[in-house]
Parts: structure tokens; sequence; C-alpha cells
């Protein structure tokens, strides 16, 4: 299994390159489904997640080629509706092929995710409003079956325990395009790889109003037929490239980003002693001179500060001085990352859905344990600034959801290597 090791204390300097989003890009290419014809995906990153959407399209009968930055997807030989466990464990976001599915095909059969180190991911609010908009759906040996003779718009209220649910908001409102009427979704999720898959599904000839509002209106319609899309920037990778430039005490600037959504993030960056210039799609981030300060955070929906960047912020608050209370309220076990970066020399304890985290300290390196997508981020955030060598195991979790990471920190001076 591969191993990251990086030695520590290389102030980062350059420019960086943002990918296209992870999270716009899985459903966008689900929603390839609802379309006739060939949809070409540009600016898609080459993730281990986005491969695994690709497989599970392909497994159903999908057409897949591959151009210059782009894929093209044709959908008129699907014949196969179930999407295999061997797939769907690997990566939570297969589920939003559900709702793609049972629109233009009226079945779907998609195994169960499963468990999540990040805690429960329940998707009763994904099942409660498929079933609203007339879907028949039986849980059988692991998978969901679902059929529908027909859908039906509808009212659907999608708040759950934890607010808004940001797949289950992707699903409905692909399910719906399609549906006989309208569709009103009250307590949508407002995130901006939300707004995205409504502005590609409209392209397709979908008709969605109010995406990025809490209220999405759908009207259905007969048919959608394939187009050309870019996706956004990914702007957990960009928030993360911002930290790493804090927390070397380095100057990067991070090109091809979407800075107006990060404005949580940014927002604590400079709190907590960072100076952001945005020029059009460029951040530039550096120490504003002194040291850090601690800051508190609470996760929230868009437009608060996003749960997957919790962990990096968490790794640059154990740098700062001061103590800093880092809440976490979507997904309040997502502190995996706690005790590997208190091995490395953080002072963190858990007390309920918040970490208390206690500044001044010192990253030394350690060899350690990556447990899941941003947890890993966090600790090669720590391992940039640690004293010493870090050798980081189990890197296929970061391969799910940074495009050439290695390859993008080697660019702006980091000393990282990949080893087999
Ligand atoms: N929830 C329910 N019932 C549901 C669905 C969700 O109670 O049916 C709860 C969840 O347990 C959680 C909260 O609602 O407490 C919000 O979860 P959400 O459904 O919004 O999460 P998701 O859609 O499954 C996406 C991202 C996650 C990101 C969350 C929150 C993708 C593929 N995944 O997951 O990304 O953390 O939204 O913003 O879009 C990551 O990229 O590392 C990642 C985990």
């Amino acid at each position: 299994m591969d191993r990251i090791i990086i030695e520590g204390r290389v102030p980062l300097k350059g420019r960086v390159k943002i990918s296209g989003s992870k999270n716009s890009a899985l459903p966008i290419l689900a929603a390839t489904l609802l379309a006739e014809g060939t949809s070409t995906i540009e600016n898609l990153p080459l993730l281990k997640d986005t491969e695994t959407m690709l497989r599970i399209l392909d497994s159903l009968g999908a057409k897949i080629k591959w151009g210059r930055g782009s894929v093209k997807i044709a959908t008129e030989s699907i014949r196969n509706f179930t999407a295999p466990y061997d797939l769907v464990r690997t990566m939570r976001g297969s589920i939003c092929i559900l709702g793609p599915l049972l629109a233009r095909f009226k079945r779907a059969v998609v195994s169960l995710p499963g468990g999540c180190v990040i805690g429960p991911r329940p998707i009763d609010l994904h099942l409660k409003g498929l079933e609203k908009l007339g879907a028949k759906i039986e849980i059988r040996k692991g998978y969901i079956q679902a059929k529908a003779k027909k859908l039906k718009g509808r009212r659907i209220f999608l708040g759950g325990a934890f607010g808004s649910s940001v797949l289950a908001t992707a699903n409905l409102m692909m399910a719906a395009t399609l549906a006989e009427g309208e569709t009103l979704i009250e307590f949508a999720a407002c995130e901006p790889e939300v707004v995205d898959l409504a502005n590609f599904l409209n392209r397709l000839g979908a008709k969605i109003d109010g995406a990025g509002s809490h209220l999405l209106r759908i009207k259905g319609v007969k048919r959608l037929k394939g187009r050309t899309y870019r996706i956004i920037p990914d702007r957990i990778e960009a928030g993360t490239y911002l930290v790493a430039g804090l927390i070397t005490r380095g100057e990067v600037s991070i090109d091809s980003a979407s800075p107006s959504h990060l404005g949580a993030v940014i927002d604590k960056i400079e709190e907590s002693g960072g100076e952001i210039k945005i020029r059009r799609n460029t951040l530039v981030v550096k120490n504003s001179g002194g040291s850090l300060k601690s800051v508190n955070v609470i996760t929230l929906p868009y437009p608060g500060f996003p749960t997957d960047m919790q962990a990096q912020f968490m790794a640059l608050m154990c740098l700062a001085q001061g103590t800093s209370v880092i809440t976490e309220r979507i997904f309040p076990k997502r502190f995996m990352h706690i005790g590997e970066l208190n091995r490395m020399g953080a002072d963190i304890t858990i007390e309920g859905d918040s970490a208390i985290v206690k500044g001044d300290r010192t990253f030394v390196g350690t060899k350690v344990m990556a447990s899941d997508l941003r947890a890993s981020a966090a600790l090669v955030l720590a391992a940039l600034a640690a004293k010493g060598e870090t050798e980081i195991s189990r890197v296929y979790h970061l391969d799910r959801g940074y495009e050439r990471l290695v390859e993008k920190l080697t660019e702006l001076g980091a000393d990282i290597k990949r080893i087999n």
C-alpha cells in the first residue's frame, strides 16, 4: 500500500490550480443518466470517486469516452438498473444514481451504502422524498429496490435532524425533472454543488427555479437531451490549499478557484491572522505577520463553515495562540483525525460535538494513519508544518478527493513523496 512521506517546515510558495469539484461531479455524472443522447462533462476531476461513479455508469451500460479534459457519456445503451455493492460500498455518493434511474427508467436497485467513519449516514430523506413522488421502495438483502409506474410532482419538506441534505436534495431534484407536474422542495440544501447540478439539469432542458435557496420549484418535462457542461472549481480543495499556505508560513496563489464559494473559510482564516487577497478567480494567502490567533468555528450548511474543512482548520488551530472550540453540527462524530493529530503533538479533547483545541503546540513528524478523506488532508497539513519526517499510510483516502495532491504540493516547493 502506498505511503506519503513529508519533511515539514518548508514554506510553500508559488501557484496551484484548483480542479473541478468532486461533490459537483458525482451528482452531475449521475444526472447524465437522465439525458437522451450524449453529455460532455468538462473540468472533471480525475479522482478515485469520479472513477467509481464512471464505473457504476459503465456497469449500467453507459458508453464512456474520454476526450481532452472532458468525458462523454452516452446513455442510449443502458440495460441494467442495479448498482452493485462492490462499487457502492467504497463511496456514499453513489446513492445519487437512485433518483435519475428511477425518473428515466422507472426502476433502480442500489446497494445500501453502509457505515462510514465520519458517523451515521442515514438515507431516510432520500427515500421519503422519492416515495412522495410515487416510488415504491423496499429494502431487501441490503439493496434499495425502487420502482414507479410514473413519478408525480409533489410538495416535499426535506429537512432532517441536522438540517438540509445535499445529496437528498440532488436526488429529489433529479427525479423531479422528469416527473409529471410541479415539485416543490422545501428546506432544500443551498450548497454551490446543488446549484451546479441545477444549472447542468437546466442546460439539459429541465425547468428548475430557486437553486441556491431553500425552496426549489421544478416543473417536470417529458425528456432531457445531452449537452456539454463545465463543472465548478472545488471549494474544499481551494480551502485546503489556503490552510497549507498559512500553516507553512508561505505565500500561495490559488488559481481557477471560486472565491465567492469560500466566504466562511476566508473569514475564519483572516480572523486567525491570515491575509488573503482576491483577484477574480485567484486567492493569494500569506501570514499577515505575527502569530496565528485561535478562533472558534461551528460547521453549518452552506453558506456556513463547511464540515469538509473542519479537520484541516483544526490542524491550523493547533499552532495558533489560545484555545479554539470547534463544533461539528453536520456530522457530530467527525473527529477521527484528533487521535492522529494528538500523536503529532496536538492537545485536543472532545466534549460532545465540540473539539477543544489548545493552541501554541508544535507538530513533530511521526508515522500516522489516514482514516477518511478530510482527516487525511488534516494530517498532510500537520505534516507540512511538522518538525522532521511524517509518514502517512492509507493514502487511498486522499486519492478519493484530491487530484494530483503530491504533484501540486511539490510544485509549491513541499518536500513530499509518495512511495509504494
Ligand atoms: N442526513 C439525514 N438523513 C438523510 C441524509 C442526511 O439525517 O437522508 C443527515 C446526515 O447524517 C448529516 C446531515 O443530514 O447529519 C447532512 O448530510 P448530507 O446529506 O448533506 O451529506 P451528503 O449529501 O451525504 C455531502 C458531501 C459530503 C459533505 C456533506 C455535507 C457528496 C458526495 N458528499 O454528503 O462530502 O460532508 O454533503 O456538506 O457531495 C467529503 O467530500 O469529504 C464529504 C463527506
